[in-house]
């Protein structure tokens, strides 16, 4: 940089942001040589394999040499092609058709226009509103963010989002309506949410229920057991089509390809993005069932909206040479192992610690809660600054996490870690024990500050 002031307009202008200059693995380097252990994909969780690959940068540069681009709107491309037959082999039997974006929101946002298209093409106009949970997170364009259930978030820009959205308290159990239920029960008590917030709405004018399988803005919470079944059922009785947003825990990051397929449980729109450009390229995928399509397909009606860059050759190649990586290095088989064993650490050495509420998550999708008061299972206030200084003493420790202040009734400081599936074990294990003596050497700060 020439010494002058930054010319970025950042997204936090008060917020002073790190200047990276290289990655290699899980490793990354700031200007002054100083070196971080990742421990969240950089930080979105989209470098799911690595960073600095030379089997990428090669798959990418053959791809622009070739061919670097034509509009999708005019024709096609072999990565395209590919990358879509490779998505629909992976999916669940009957998801079949696959439309490529170029990112999550708009991802969730074709869902949407997909699911209207559809409910167009069998002679229901009237259906067009959506129901989401809260807390949840789907984007940050205009459609994805009237989808989010973030109120930290959208409440900003509350006069451009959508009407007709209706949010239900997403099915965590550490607090609010199912706090402490069993998990038969708060899945049973989840499900009827869903299925009063539809009848509420009118089922006849409800097109979609969107929803993450484990939402990072829930801190990881896993929703009970028994929890997908019946949302399926209740979207089926309704006719209303379930979106499952597996921006975050597609790709194998759960250990499944699908974090519903540990369910057995099959949405009708599913979308990807994130691990899927592997941080390499912008890449997001909108899976579809065959039934959606064909009935879309049948009435000829089209999707109006594609952008530049969706279903971009270079993109596209990108995430075939991702999907190699993972096959080729067995990184599905390893996810499932290090997910485990990151568990099992948290467990052992966060779970029991006093400023930790719950520690839950699955596979390398993993998170806790922190609490002021364990039993009362309340959180810290916003003066205690506990996500900001965890995040900084991590860091001052060799590592990057991500700890947000979520500051609602259901979540309030929750730490997540979403490691690549190439991590070390032993990153996992200095990681969390790094984790362990920032808590220990914070939490007395951390309790003096809610005090005051
Ligand atoms: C679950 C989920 N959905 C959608 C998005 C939006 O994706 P993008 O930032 O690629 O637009 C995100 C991003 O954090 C996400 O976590």
């Amino acid at each position: 940089m020439d010494g002058r002031a930054s010319a970025v307009f950042y997204r936090s202008p008060d917020d002073e942001y790190p200047l990276f200059v290289r990655a290699q693995g899980c490793r990354l380097w700031d200007e002054a040589g100083c070196e971080l252990v990742d421990l969240t994909s950089g930080v979105s969780g989209a470098a799911i394999i690595g960073q600095g690959r030379p089997d990428i940068a090669q798959a990418m540069a053959e791809q622009v040499r070739r061919l670097s681009y034509m509009h999708t709107a005019a024709g096609t491309t072999l990565p395209q092609e590919r990358l879509a037959r490779r998505l629909a082999d992976l999916a669940p039997e009957g998801v079949d058709r696959v439309m490529f974006s170029s990112g999550g929101s708009e991802a969730n946002e074709i869902a949407l226009r997909i699911a209207r298209q559809y409910h167009l093409a069998r002679g229901e106009p009237e259906r067009w509103k959506v129901v989401s949970l809260a807390p949840g997170y789907h984007g940050a364009t205009a459609g994805a963010l009237s989808m989010t259930g973030r109120w930290d978030i959208n409440r900003s820009y509350e006069p451009y989002l959508f009407r007709g959205v209706r949010k239900v308290t997403a099915p965590i159990t550490y607090r609010g309506p199912y706090r402490g239920l069993a998990e038969e029960e708060a899945a049973q008590r989840a499900a009827e949410a869903l299925d009063a917030a539809i009848e509420g709405e009118g089922p006849h004018t409800v097109s979609v229920f969107i929803a993450e399988p484990i939402a990072l803005s829930t801190g990881m919470a896993v929703p009970p057991d028994g929890y997908w079944r019946l949302v399926r059922e209740v979207c089926d009785r309704h006719g209303v089509l379930f979106v499952c947003d597996e921006v975050i825990t597609g790709m194998w990051r759960t250990g499944r390809f699908l974090a519903l397929d540990h369910a057995d449980v099959t949405a009708d729109i599913t979308t990807l993005a994130k691990g899927l450009g592997g941080g390499y390229a912008p890449l997001g995928a909108v899976l579809i069932r065959g039934s959606v399509a064909d009935a879309i397909r049948a009435e000829s009606r089209r999707m109006a909206e594609v952008h530049t860059y969706s279903g971009s050759a270079q993109s596209c190649a990108v995430g075939l040479a991702v999907l190699d990586a993972i096959e080729a290095e067995g990184l599905a088989g390893q996810s499932e192992k290090k997910g485990a064993l990151l568990a099992d650490l948290l467990a052992e050495r966060i779970a029991g610690l006093p400023w930790v509420g719950e520690v839950r998550g699955r596979g390398l999708c993993q998170g806790f809660e922190l609490a002021a008061d364990r039993a009362a299972r309340t959180s810290f206030p916003p003066s205690s600054e506990v996500a900001r200084s965890l995040t900084d003493a991590m860091r001052q420790r060799g590592f990057l996490s991500r700890t947000m202040h979520h500051g609602s009734a259901l979540v309030g400081d929750a730490a997540t870690l979403t490691p690549a599936l190439t991590i070390e074990t032993d990153d996992l294990d200095e990681g969390v024990a790094a984790m362990r003596a920032s808590i220990l050497d914070l939490g007395p700060v951390w309790e003096a500050q809610s005090e005051r």
